[in-house]
């Protein structure tokens, strides 16, 4: 039989909690909070025409266990204003954050306008939050000029500080994708510029307390501050280098789907996710797609949840597999799943949008080594799978498609073709890391050598992306760090590029 507050935890994250008067009054609402229960700061996500995702996790003592927190429910206002000075408040409302859900308040406000700035606040415990600034997207199909974005990935917390995340912030985009390894699971060795705490997390309190750590960071908090993120995953949110139901450590399927349950658990809590993105067990729906007005539409995959088993292992040398290895081109074998590869080809082929961005883990081109080895843990280990979204792009003849990637830790601009030397079918970028380590610049110059279609690369440099959209043309600039081994650090251009409407390709400007 649940208990009473376990069903209150379900009811809090199945339905959004509709609050009776007595749950309320029973609720430690009236409780005053010696300190500031939002050290986890705000975010918001998932925007839509008339709407968004509003977050916060209550955490007065991030680092301690249950967040300094009471394991009682607790009373949470939000608003939302037309203004920044929180004046004109157009929606207001409560809930309760529960132990049950590590103290996360996801609100899915609807009703606003089109095309609008937001900003807002939660109240508990006698204290305000930071006021958060968020947005809607343009009505659907309307004529939309402009969209400005941010991309960026791979935050290892104890390799460096996230002077890229306040340089993000201080953009004020519209939109921040993020396309995974916002933590990483590892144990602390001691090594790195900060510390979290030793031990890998294996269960949901590990989780929850690696997630506290990294989000109590002020630059992180900002960047979430700035504008609503749209957010996927790659394997350091779960353990290195998972697929489906195996990774590299856990003996069994059942004992790793145990731990890949308490880490989307996890996620879901620290996210501004929707309802209809909740874990159910060890499963999360997270693929799903965006569309800015008639300027853009964006899909975000999930790479890792649906996926064959890594193949090659025999001829892998611990990091690569031969390029010859007939099983990396397997038909039969996806990096997505059917269902999700069904999905995104029924997306290109109902987009009308100008600008058809990919939102998803890797670098997407192959990336040989010299010696003709891939590695097989991205697209190269599953090359039917990316034959079949390149031949959707083409076959759909969908408009202007570009790759916005993560994971590998480096800045890399290039075009995707079907031959090699066909006419480029999509654009891509790579847009470097946070803060995790990177390839040297010899590495680099080795790979460019051997792979044409990439036309610019850079490991030694931590960053993000910059996407400016109009009808015409997509400028993507790299945003680099000076040294992210130091905090607050000054963040500047290095590099930019340009495609123009119906001309696939990174051109260098
Ligand atoms: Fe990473």
């Amino acid at each position: 039989m649940p208990s009473r507050r376990a069903l209150l935890a379900q009811a809090a994250g199945l339905a959004g909690f509709a609050l009776t008067p007595g749950s309320w009054t029973s609720a430690v609402a009236a409780t005053r909070m010696v300190d500031s229960p939002f050290g986890l700061g705000v975010a918001s996500g998932e925007p839509s025409p008339d709407g968004m995702v509003l977050w916060t996790r209550l955490a007065s003592r991030p680092r301690e266990p249950l967040g300094g927190m009471p394991p009682a429910p607790v009373a949470v206002r939000w608003e939302i204003a037309a203004d920044p000075q929180m004046k004109r408040t157009v929606a207001r409302g409560r809930q309760l954050a529960v132990a049950e859900a590590g103290h996360s308040v996801h609100v899915e406000v609807s009703g606003l306008r089109p095309g609008r700035e937001y900003w807002y606040r939660f109240m508990a415990g006698g204290h305000a939050s930071p006021i958060g600034r968020t947005r809607t997207t343009p009505a659907a199909g309307s004529a939309a000029d402009q969209l400005k974005l941010a991309f960026a990935s791979c935050q290892k917390y104890s390799a460096g500080y996230y002077s890229a995340h306040a340089a993000l912030a201080a953009d004020a985009p519209d939109l921040v994708l993020f396309l995974g390894d916002y933590i990483y699971e590892e144990a602390h060795t001691g090594k790195g510029v900060r510390a979290h705490p030793a031990a890998e997390p294996v269960d949901l309190a590990g989780y929850r307390e690696r997630y506290a750590w990294y989000k109590a960071d002020t630059d992180l908090q900002a960047a979430h501050a700035a504008a609503p993120w749209m957010v996927t995953w790659d394997d350091h949110e779960v353990a290195n280098d998972y697929g489906d139901d195996q990774d590299r450590t856990n003996p069994t399927p059942a004992d790793f789907l145990k731990r890949r349950a308490a880490a989307y658990q996890a996620f879901y809590e620290n996210m501004p996710l929707r309802r209809t993105q909740r874990p159910v067990g060890p499963d999360m729906l997270l693929y799903r797609s965006r569309a800015w007005g008639d300027l853009a539409r964006i899909q975000m995959l999930d790479t890792r949840q649906y996926r064959n088993h890594r193949t090659c292992e025999a001829a892998s040398d611990g990091k690569r597999i031969p390029m010859d290895c007939p099983e990396r081109s397997d038909p039969a074998r996806s990096l997505l799943g059917q269902d999700q590869e069904r999905w995104l080809q029924a997306e290109f082929r109902s987009s009308r949008a100008r600008w058809n961005l990919l939102g998803q883990q890797y670098l997407m081109e192959q990336l040989m080594t010299r010696l003709g080895m891939v590695g097989n843990d991205g697209w190269d280990g599953y090359a039917a799978s990316r034959r079949r979204v390149l031949e959707g792009w083409r076959d759909a003849k969908v408009s202007n498609p570009v790759v916005l990637g993560g994971d590998i830790h480096c800045f890399f601009a290039g075009e995707l073709a079907l031959t090699p030397d066909g006419p480029p079918v999509a654009s891509e970028f790579v847009g470097g890391s946070i803060s995790s380590l990177g390839a040297e610049a010899s590495d680099i110059r080795l790979l460019m050598m051997a792979n044409r279609r990439l036309t610019y690369g850079e490991g030694e440099t931590r960053g993000y992306g910059r996407v400016e959209l109009t009808p015409k043309t997509c400028t993507v600039t790299f945003r680099g760090v000076e040294n992210a081994l130091v905090a607050k650090s000054p963040v500047r251009d290095l590099a930019k590029f340009v495609v123009e409407d119906g001309v696939a390709g990174a051109k260098r400007v």
